[in-house]
């Protein structure tokens, strides 16, 4: 049975992995230190024989190495996301030493390294969609957000440089916008979390900038569906790609639809604008939308959940979630009950 170490596997796209990988009949070793890992999405990994957990720091190198033997392909998702909740300087350094211990590592065990980066690497760049020649545009330095694309950049440069040097297979994924079960509830997650919670506590929504900003959200199963075919299918072996779903919405747009499916009635009242100014020095990014020419011809592969189904999925999922945490829903919307 082949062996596949997972990063970050108590996060939300590692987890879901994790399922995925299990019910295929892979044997899983996942790592994570717990830093922003949430004990109840392993809960039920942990119960499966086929999974081996390894509670430690990927800027461990000793550990990691020990952890990885006998792993064919190692999933490397462990990272700081957003500076402006931490540090920039956790992001940088996670990011980027923690990502050449997962590449010291794959060389020990010639195995296949399939990396997460971001579509934040596109940065400010203007011209959507993006493919993946498109030009990375990274604003100013004193702006903490651009510590997490700088370091997807590196870590992506790095991967193609061990590739060189070493010969090991490597394969880095732009992941657009993941939502959906086992998310983190804070803005961690991304805005679905946030939006639904508020919407379920019938509070107001706090929309950042004039709202009018877009992004391409992404249903984790579509995501994890992309991750599969890459860790499969030698095509993808030494290249960069966009994995998402190409449809755009503003964020606006998203408060929305999410206070509609939750409450059933009209948001008017209920979005809130939070200026920029208010995070300190920030730069936002105005569209982002992926071209996922290269995923499909070379892989396959096809985002198949649309925003309204999977939206209603991770509601569902929430207020599960809420229920766990002792967090008490007293509005539940009806055709939540119904299912
Ligand atoms: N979720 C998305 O939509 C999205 C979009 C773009 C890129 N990504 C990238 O995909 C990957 C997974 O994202 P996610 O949303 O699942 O994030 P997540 O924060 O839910 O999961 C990351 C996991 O890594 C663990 N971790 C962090 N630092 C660690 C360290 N030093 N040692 C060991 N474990 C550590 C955390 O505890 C957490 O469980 C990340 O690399 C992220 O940058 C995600």
């Amino acid at each position: 049975m082949k062996k596949i170490l997972i990063t970050g596997v108590a996060g939300f796209i590692g987890s879901n992995l994790a399922h995925a990988l299990l019910d295929k009949g892979y044997q899983i070793v996942g790592v994570d230190n717990m830093s922003q890992g949430e004990k109840l999405n392993l809960e039920p990994l942990i119960k499966n024989p086929n999974f081996e957990m390894h509670y430690i720091d990927i800027r461990d190198e000793a550990a990691l190495t020990k952890a990885s033997v006998g792993c064919k392909t190692l999933v490397h998702l462990a990272a700081y996301k957003i500076p402006r909740y931490t540090d920039a300087l956790d992001t940088l350094l996670i990011n980027s030493l923690g990502s050449e211990n997962v590449l010291k590592a794959a060389i020990d065990q010639g195995a296949k390294v399939v990396a997460a980066s971001t579509s934040d690497v596109y940065g400010k760049n203007p011209d959507v969609p993006f493919n993946e020649n498109s030009n990375l545009v990274i604003g100013n330095p004193d702006v903490k957000r651009w510590a997490y694309a700088i370091s997807k950049m590196f870590e992506e440069q790095m991967m193609f440089a061990y590739q060189q040097r070493y010969g090991i297979p490597v394969v880095a994924l732009r992941f657009f916008g993941g939502y959906g079960p086992n998310q983190n509830l804070t803005w961690w997650g991304g805005p679905q979390s946030v939006f639904i919670n508020k919407a379920l506590d019938n509070e107001e929504i706090e929309v950042h900038g004039d709202g009018s900003q877009t992004r391409s959200f992404t249903f984790i199963s579509d995501h994890v569906n992309g991750i599969i075919r890459t860790i499969e299918q030698d095509a993808a072996n030494n290249l960069v790609f966009n994995l998402g779903n190409t449809r755009e919405i503003s964020i606006t747009g998203l408060a929305q639809l999410i206070w509609r499916l939750v409450r059933g009635d009209d948001s008017t009242q209920k979005i809130k604008l939070i200026p920029y100014e208010t995070f300190g020095k920030y730069e936002d990014v105005m569209r982002r939308i992926p071209d996922i020419t290269r995923a499909r011809t070379l892989l396959g592969f096809e985002p198949e959940v649309d925003l309204e189904d999977g939206l209603r999925r991770t509601i569902i999922w929430q207020i599960e979630r809420r229920r766990q945490l002792g967090i008490p829903t007293p509005f539940i919307p009806s055709w939540v009950e119904q299912n």
